[in-house]
């Protein structure tokens, strides 16, 4: 993966090739700046490959069209971005129930599996607010709670818990192998030990480069 800017060119991924088996627990780990989120985002088809392919269930995602993608990411994909990437216009509440809507559920169960999530996040007085009212580990618990919510096959999660405190971060951690003991697969960024020393695969990222 390559990233341009101007003349500027930074070569974030270098010739990696890897497997995820459906139902792994897959932890990836390193120092800053050495290509992890990227990769969690060339998985989860929030960017394209400047070259290699990305398969998911067999398709290459990296070749789908963006309407063809958003469809597959929306029922297949439950993303934590490291940076949240919650809707800004949208109240916490909306911000979750956008992730349902590839879901067969009706407007008043979706509401309804919000407020439940929102609850499990100890955040059931925020459903009005917007992202810019809350603090970090209120917007971090909220990706969180977006990610859960269309109870997706792949759970991606970029450094989930660096944003809030220890008793959260337990509860949260113990959440994640709760998803994965039911079938999911889990890719997670974290620099938490323990994880890592629980996963099936731990990637280790160097230069763009993977330890396995
Ligand atoms: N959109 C972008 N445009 C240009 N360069 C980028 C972009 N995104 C990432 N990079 C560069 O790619 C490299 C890898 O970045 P990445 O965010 O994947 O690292 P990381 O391992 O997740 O770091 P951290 O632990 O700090 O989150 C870095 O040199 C970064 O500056
Ligand atoms: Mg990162």
């Amino acid at each position: 993966m390559v990233f341009s800017s101007g003349s500027i060119k930074t070569h974030a991924l270098k010739g990696i090739s890897f497997e995820i088996q459906k139902g792994a627990f897959c932890c990836i780990t390193d120092a800053s700046g050495h290509g992890k989120s990227t990769l969690l985002q060339l998985v989860g088809g929030h960017m394209k490959p400047t070259s290699g392919k990305v398969f998911i269930d067999g398709v290459d995602i990296s070749a789908l069209c963006d309407t063809a993608l958003s469809e597959i990411r929306a029922k297949k994909i439950g993303v934590v971005f490291q940076f949240f990437n919650l809707l800004p216009y949208l109240t916490v509440r909306e911000n979750i129930q956008v992730a349902m809507m590839f879901t067969k559920l009706s407007a008043k169960k979706q509401r309804e599996r919000a407020a439940d999530l929102l609850e499990y996040v100890g955040l059931s007085e925020k459903a009005n607010a917007r992202p810019n009212e809350l603090s970090g580990g209120q917007q971090q618990r909220i990706a969180i709670a977006r990610a859960l919510a269309n109870d997706s096959d792949i759970l991606l999660l970029d450094e989930p818990t660096g944003s809030l405190d220890s008793e959260m971060e337990e509860d949260i951690l113990a959440q994640i192998k709760k998803t994965h003991k039911l079938g999911k697969t889990i890719v997670i960024v974290t620099h938490n030990k323990e994880i890592a020393k629980q996963a099936d695969i731990h990637f280790e990222v160097f230069d763009g480069r993977l330890k396995i």
